[in-house]
């Protein structure tokens, strides 16, 4: 039972739309009607600009980051149901029930549960994103191409809660960017200015 309830809860946290919280807030703006119109840093970067786009990343990492750390908060022994109760707070990231269900892309908060789980695999897949960014300019590609070096290094790592997890999210991830995907093939997908 504690372990549905810490679920819920994580769920609850994911469910938080910093986005839409920091850009309805602070500039009186929707990001969901501008840019790509997704609930999550890259486009708060896009609309509302650095300052806005650093806060909702840190707080959007921060979700899946708490919600791994959930257990250990309530002193509840659960090694394995941390990387189920940590998924629940991505579910909840992509679909909020703060915001109609209308989430993000499930790279920020998925990014946070690994922090919470292995700093090792952390530090690895933030060299990755920043080096496919820098290469491809594309945000949507780095983070995919990044879950993909998720799984990889879980796998080297030989943790196989982490194979499974990573790959769990990895699929999120590139099902959330389907769009990214066509526009990625089209040559219509934005690529950041400031690398
Ligand atoms: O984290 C989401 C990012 O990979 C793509 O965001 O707004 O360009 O679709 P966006």
């Amino acid at each position: 039972m504690t372990y549905v309830l810490l679920a819920i809860l994580a769920y609850l946290i994911g469910s938080i739309p910093s986005g839409l919280i920091v850009g309805k807030t602070f500039y009186n703006i929707d990001i969901r009607e501008h840019g790509s119109g997704n609930l999550g840093g890259t486009n708060s970067f896009r609309v509302l600009g650095i300052k806005a786009g650093t806060v909702v990343t840190l707080a959007d990492i921060l979700k899946g980051t708490l919600a791994v750390l959930l257990p250990i908060i309530f002193s509840v022994d659960a090694s394995v149901n941390a990387l189920i109760i940590g998924v629940f707070a991505v579910i909840g990231h992509m679909y909020p029930v703060f915001a109609r269900f209308k989430g993000g892309k499930a790279v920020a908060t998925s990014g946070g549960m690994l922090l919470g789980l292995s700093p090792l695999l952390f530090g690895i897949i933030l060299v990755s994103f920043f080096l496919v960014l820098y290469l491809s300019k594309y945000v949507s590609l780095a983070s995919m191409v990044t879950g993909i070096v998720a799984v990889i290094t879980s796998a080297l790592l030989q943790n196989i809660g982490l194979i499974i997890v990573t790959t769990i999210l990895t699929i999120f991830v590139i099902y959330r960017h389907r769009a990214n995907i066509k526009r990625i093939i089209n040559k219509t997908e934005p690529k950041i200015k400031w690398m």
